[in-house]
């Protein structure tokens, strides 16, 4: 819990550590009551510290301090003070060991953060700062140390100890117990390091190196879940090789283990050689886990893979720089998912991501640049910002070096670094001095926040036979940044003429060497207004923009409807002809607001339904693009849109159009579902996945006809699949329907799959994502039902968080009990476990958005929060920057 005054941290204070721990021997006798943690620290003053006669502070939290000494002598009582989060010793030597023994108590620690303990097993999460709760030390990233660790538990509740490295040893003591050490060769901060101690059993296989190292590779799980390891295995070996194949990064020990883990906080943690998953994020097999749950355990397998390079053999210099691993890594698993599967798709759903989530943070209260200048609980910061944003800006670094430039600049970034903990500036100036490019003004990405708006307009000059496009770019103030200075922005462009792409000449500038046929060019933004005159031009074009979405902006261009169906049938850029898609969803939309207003019914335009239809009969096209395109803008991305919000009328308007689709297109839904709709042995692979992805949506729009046939048709779809995308696209059909088959079916699918939890899961989901009246109630309800248990996060993501976060419609109800019930759980879950309390508070934070009776509802819920007493940091930083 906070002090009284919570502490602002700012990157501007960063000081080099006073003091460097050259090695870490730690000793844990893990027990029922408690545990007691040895460390014996050797430390030695940091000779670039600025002050060399400053005192010894170690962060230590939650700690209970038995003995402390000092080169072996025992310190007295007033040679140390402890003050907050810091253990204080006045007067040390240049070089010294430390010995400390603490006693700690995982078993009552529900903050999921330092060591606890998750279904009878101890494992531990030290990033960002749960080092300090598990003994005193210096946590924080520039202080690396090789780590030595010694594992003593009872041999028959925890036959399996791990720890990052290599095991040195495994002894059997007295009393049933046993001890394992292990040592890592690699020295590291305190974040990576890494404890399990379970009864676990293991899928295991082997990776050749690139060099000819053989690469031991373990995932440890229940034995219940040894069935859903195969595809986080394959996914690993894939990633091994990728990054041999694309980045030249080997793997550097002869063991790398996996360990999935019920009760976690977020998706899955990078230790060295110690990976920690939650079990969402590395459990799969076809008969529990969709579609989206295989592509999610590859990405992120790969993800925690990659980090060994990008994290953890380079790591940060301070959390300030978290972006440098984490948009860097993403951007890499990003383009490692693309080569495994749908390159296309796999980028409109990370920029649909982007348009949502990110855009709305960076323009709401928690806005921040992709390097923040501050925090008060770094917690807070593992956002769409730092992740999602940070790496469309090392993309938009590959897009303006090309890939050749971009490899020779991450091999010198990982060559000159390797070891050491670096920051953002360190990893532009590699690319830069690789290149002999200058990206002085393209820095402001990582300084800047808030969202670009480039608007754009199109001049065709018959006469001078020449085509100007010109760019304005401005970018709204965010918190603590009133004015910004105009970002460098690579627009990517192509112009559209009627047989095909034109050629590109632009006045001033010399061919593209890069463009094969000189049809597509980046264009460098640079200014605030910007004209682009392209030449000899023979026909007005219509021009693509954005192309591949290549810099994370809003962009307006006031596209004729003539324009936008001809990108959307045309476009060769897949992520354009997608986004026309959208945009004329999006006028659909708002004309069936309008109708609405005025009384009458919508209709929607017959060329949109005629596009849509052309989609549907054309099966050259590839299935899963047809899904993305059919599926009108999510009631989210409107929420970017539309301002302000008016969440009930935003939602009727989209089913209303969703409806006229449905009704105006049955014929060719029904064929287009029994075309995807083949027998065949389940595989994640990118050709099945698209199928079953225009099958479910081509079933939820059927079910909008509501009659007795579309019914029957998702209830033998729910009854008859065999694999879990089908059956849970049916279950959703049939709970947002006014099917009476409802109820039986959840019954049927919760006997089914009762001894499953991440289905059980789902199966909270659906119902919490339900659209119909009365959903909040059943919420309620199934809080108190067995199967639910606050502790899991897991659990709190599939019910509250699914609930607020992705049920607009019942979240926002007119009464304001969906806000309420948010501030309750905020509340509940404030002591137990800040950081999922905390992110769970998003929705609420985004009030300015909406109809001004939403506004003070969510507002004087904000404030009922902010009355409690003991806030944690996590939650106060949140709620009080929201209300600001
Ligand atoms: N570093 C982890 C990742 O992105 C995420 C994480 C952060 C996990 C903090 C736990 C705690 O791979
Ligand atoms: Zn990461």
């Amino acid at each position: 819990m906070r002090d009284a005054q919570p502490t602002t941290i700012y990157l501007s204070d960063y000081r080099v550590p006073d003091f460097l721990i050259d090695k870490t021997e730690l000793s844990f006798e893990l027990e029922e009551a408690h545990t007691t943690v040895n460390s014996r620290l050797y430390l030695r003053r940091n000779p670039e510290a600025l002050d060399q006669s400053a005192p010894l502070e170690l962060h230590g939290a939650d700690l209970s301090l038995e003995s402390i000494a000092l080169d072996g002598r025992e310190l007295a009582a007033d040679e140390w003070v402890e003050e907050g989060e810091l253990l204080r010793i006045a007067s040390v030597p240049d070089n010294f060991t430390l010995h400390c023994v603490t006693r700690i108590y995982p078993q009552s620690n529900t903050s999921l953060e330092g060591l606890y303990k998750s279904s009878g097993m101890f494992c531990t999460q030290c990033e960002a700062e749960g080092f300090r709760k598990i003994t005193y030390y210096l946590d924080r990233p520039d202080v690396m140390a090789e780590f030595y660790v010694d594992i003593i538990a009872d041999k028959s509740l925890y036959p399996v100890l791990l720890s990052n490295g290599n095991c040195v040893l495994e002894e059997d003591l007295e009393f049933g117990r046993h001890r394992t050490r292990w040592h890592d060769p690699f020295p590291k901060p305190a974040y990576l390091f890494a404890l399990v101690a379970g009864r676990l059993s293991r899928v295991s296989d082997r990776f050749r190196t690139r060099s000819g190292r053989e690469v031991d590779l373990h995932i440890y799980v229940e034995d219940k879940d040894l069935d859903k390891c195969e595809h986080a295995m394959t996914s690993l070996k894939n990633a091994m090789r990728w990054d041999e194949d694309v980045y030249g990064r080997e793997y550097d020990l002869d063991i790398f283990n996996i360990v999935a883990v019920d009760d976690f906080n977020m998706g899955a943690m990078e230790n060295k050689s110690l990976n920690i998953f939650n079990t969402s994020c590395v459990l799969a097999k076809p008969e529990t886990t969709t579609d989206a749950g295989f592509q999610r355990v590859e990405g992120v397998v790969a993800h925690e893979y990659f980090h060994n390079w990008s994290g953890n053999r380079v790591t940060c210099r301070d959390w300030f720089q978290l972006s440098l691993k984490e948009g860097f890594t993403v951007f890499r698993d990003a383009e490692f998912s693309a080569d495994m599967g749908s390159p296309t798709v796999k980028r409109v759903e990370d920029v649909t991501l982007l348009r949502t989530a990110q855009f709305a943070e960076d323009a709401g209260p928690m806005a921040h640049p992709v390097r923040p200048d501050s925090f008060i609980e770094i917690s807070n910061f593992y956002t769409v910002t730092i992740y999602e944003k940070g790496a469309e800006v090392v993309r938009m670094i590959h897009t303006l070096l090309g890939a050749e430039g971009f490899r020779r600049g991450s091999d010198l970034y990982f060559e000159r670094h390797d070891g050491q903990a670096v920051t953002c500036e360190d990893f532009v100036r590699a690319m830069e001095e690789a290149n002999g490019v200058d990206l002085q003004q393209f820095r402001r990405w990582y300084s800047q926040a808030g969202t670009p708006r480039l608007a754009v307009s199109g001049e065709y000059d018959e006469a001078a036979q020449t085509y100007t496009l010109t760019v304005k770019q401005s970018c709204p103030a965010t918190p603590g940044q009133a004015e910004k200075l105009p970002f460098h922005i690579p627009l990517k462009v192509a112009l559209l003429g009627e047989a095909g792409q034109l050629r590109l000449n632009l006045q001033g500038h010399k061919a593209d060497p890069d463009a094969a046929d000189n049809t597509e060019r980046v264009l460098a933004v640079t200014e605030d207004t910007q004209a682009f005159v392209f030449t000899d031009i023979p026909e007005r074009p219509v021009p693509s923009l954005l192309r591949g979405f290549s810099a994370p902006v809003r962009l307006h261009f006031d596209y004729r409807r003539d324009e936008l169906l001809t990108l959307m049938a045309k476009d060769s850029d897949g992520f354009c002809r997608w986004d026309a898609s959208q945009q004329l969803g999006l006028a659909e939309i708002l004309s069936a607001i309008s109708a609405q207003e005025s009384g009458q019914a919508a209709v929607v335009a017959e060329d949109f339904v005629a596009a849509c239809r052309s989609l549907l009969l054309d099966e050259s096209l590839d299935p899963a693009m047809v899904a993305l395109m059919l599926q009108l803008p999510s009631e989210a991305y409107l929420a970017e849109l539309i301002s302000p919000v008016d969440v009930q009328a935003i939602y009727r308007a989209r089913e209303a159009v969703r409806k006229g689709l449905a009704h105006a297109l049955r014929s060719e839904l029904e064929a287009c579902y029994g075309r995807c709709d083949v027998e065949e042995e389940y595989a994640a692979n990118a050709e099945q996945i698209a199928r079953r992805s225009l099958k479910n949506t081509a079933l939820a729009y059927l079910m909008l006809c509501e009659d007795g046939e579309v019914y029957a048709l998702a209830r033998r779809q729910f009854e008859r699949s065999g694999n879990m995308t089908d059956r849970l696209a049916a279950l959703v059909a049939i709970v947002n329907a006014a099917e009476p088959y409802k109820g039986e079916a959840l019954q049927r699918f919760y006997q089914d799959w009762q001894h499953e939890p991440l289905v059980i899961n789902q199966w909270f989901q659906v119902q919490a994502t339900c659209r119909l009246p009365g959903t909040l109630g059943r919420v309620k309800e199934l809080m108190s039902h067995p199967a639910f248990d606050i502790g899991n996060p897991n659990k709190v993501r599939a019910l509250i968080g699914a609930f607020c976060g992705q049920n607009a419609v019942n979240f926002h109800a007119e009464d304001g009990s969906g806000y309420a019930y948010l501030a309750d759980q905020v509340i509940e879950l404030n002591r137990r476990n800040p950081q999922i309390a905390s992110r769970l508070l998003t929705p609420l934070t985004k009030w300015q958005k909406y109809l001004p009776a939403a506004q003070t509802a969510m507002k004087a819920e904000l404030r009922r929060i902010l009355a409690e007493p003991e806030l944690s940091s996590d939650v106060y930083e949140v709620v009080s920057k929201s209300l600001q």
